[in-house]
């Protein structure tokens, strides 16, 4: 298992002064950018150029979580906007290792993730392609969502297959993490935890990180 890192998702930051936003959190590990493109998931946020600009103002280096139909065409987009990780979803991707194999070529750490109901299973032999696994802990879409419980197990099997394996694979978890959840995803293997609403409803939101990763570790 790596080092614990946060990664405060801005989906429920204030988009009308991003880069200040971004500036709120520098003990954050890495800053996570949702792209929602509206068929893959019914929301719409950025697209390359947002996320090249907030590349270009940030300390904190971009994690970008691409909720997109066409993640095979347009998932280098990302890398070339300066993120130091980009996700894709395996539901979405037409060639997983093909684009993960990109990814690296390209520069960033590749990574791929999974819906509740999409099994880590079928993706074992592939887990040596991959810097990280993202398994959701709500349906992707939007912020502020009731973390599910359900996808405990799941974590607990990818962290077990990535043991088994020998892999540096982190595992992050996306949806619904709080003071209140994180333990129960760390302590089912997760090391990587995104936090949106509960980083940016915080008064200090950098103490929050801070709080967030505390608790992960206890
Ligand atoms: C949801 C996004 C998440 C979201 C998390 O589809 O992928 O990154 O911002 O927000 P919270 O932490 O509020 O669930
Ligand atoms: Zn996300």
């Amino acid at each position: 298992m790596g080092h614990i890192q946060i990664t405060p998702s801005i989906l429920n930051a204030d988009f009308a002064r991003l880069g200040e936003e971004v500036a709120r959190i520098p003990s954050a590990d890495w800053v996570h950018v949702d792209v929602m493109d509206n068929h893959f998931v019914p929301n719409l946020t950025f697209g390359p150029t947002m996320v090249e600009a907030l590349a270009r103002s940030s300390s904190v280096p971009l994690d970008a979580h691409l909720m997109i139909e066409d993640a095979d065409r347009n998932a280098l987009e990302y890398v070339e906007a300066g993120c130091g990780s980009v996700t894709f979803h395996v539901e979405a991707a037409k060639a997983p290792v093909r684009l993960a194999r990109e990814i690296r070529a390209a520069g960033a750490r590749a990574s791929m993730a999974l819906k509740p109901a999409t099994p880590i299973e079928p993706y074992e032999d592939m887990l040596s392609e991959l810097d990280m696994v993202l398994i959701m802990t709500v349906e992707p879409g939007f912020g502020g969502q009731r973390f599910l419980d359900l996808c405990l197990p799941k974590i607990r099997r990818a962290r077990a297959l990535m043991d088994k394996h020998g892999v540096e694979t982190w595992l992050q978890v996306d949806g619904g993490v709080s003071l209140e959840t994180i333990e129960r995803c760390a302590e089912a293997g997760a090391d990587v935890f995104v936090a949106g609403s509960a980083v940016y409803s915080a008064a200090d939101p950098d103490k929050m990180v801070t709080a967030l990763r505390e608790t992960a570790t206890a």
